[in-house]
């Protein structure tokens, strides 16, 4: 068994879409960023590559690279998926956490879960999704950013 983390923050802008786990969740602010912004994925990202003890995203995904301008961050997750496997991996379980003050993301958790068992390749009992505030303390709080938390746990096969 391996065990990884990952974590990420966003600023929050006007006229950006807010997606989580490429859901789009009606606000009129979203992630400010290169790519997508997806932010909860771009955690779960490095908490697989920090299982498999493998490059960071910012090594595999360089925001310098015009490639990566707007791109879905789900695509780049399921490429990070057929890295996984390659090396001899499944995903044993994902337990995530977005921080945001505003808007309640409990709505969503259904199509989030769905989406990352989706890519990930597990039933959906094995992806868990939780929403918190920062309680208006800190920039998350103040409303001026996103940040999410992932830990995934693999198991090595055929070895
Ligand atoms: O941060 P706090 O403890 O006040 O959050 C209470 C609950 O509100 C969370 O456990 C979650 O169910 C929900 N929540 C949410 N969306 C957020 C923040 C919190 O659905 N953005
Ligand atoms: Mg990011």
């Amino acid at each position: 068994m391996r065990i990884g983390q990952g974590w990420d923050l966003h600023r929050l802008i006007e006229g950006r879409k807010l997606i989580i786990a490429g859901v789009h969740v009606p606000f009129h602010m979203g992630e400010e960023a290169h790519s997508d912004g997806d932010v909860l994925v771009h955690a779960i990202i490095d908490a697989l590559l920090g299982a498999a003890a493998m490059d960071d995203i910012g090594v595999l995904f360089p925001p310098s690279d015009m490639r990566w301008k707007d791109s879905d961050s789900r695509e780049n997750l399921r490429y990070v998926m057929t890295l996984i496997k390659e090396a001899g991996y499944r995903v044993i379980n994902l337990d995530t956490t977005v921080v945001l003050e505003k808007p309640k993301l409990g709505p969503h958790r259904p199509a989030i879960r769905e989406n990352l068992a989706e890519d990930l390749g597990v039933p959906i009992g094995s992806v868990s999704f939780k929403a918190k505030t920062s309680e208006r303390v800190n920039a998350v709080g103040e409303g001026r950013a996103i940040e999410a938390q992932a830990a995934v746990l693999l198991e090595e096969i055929n070895k």
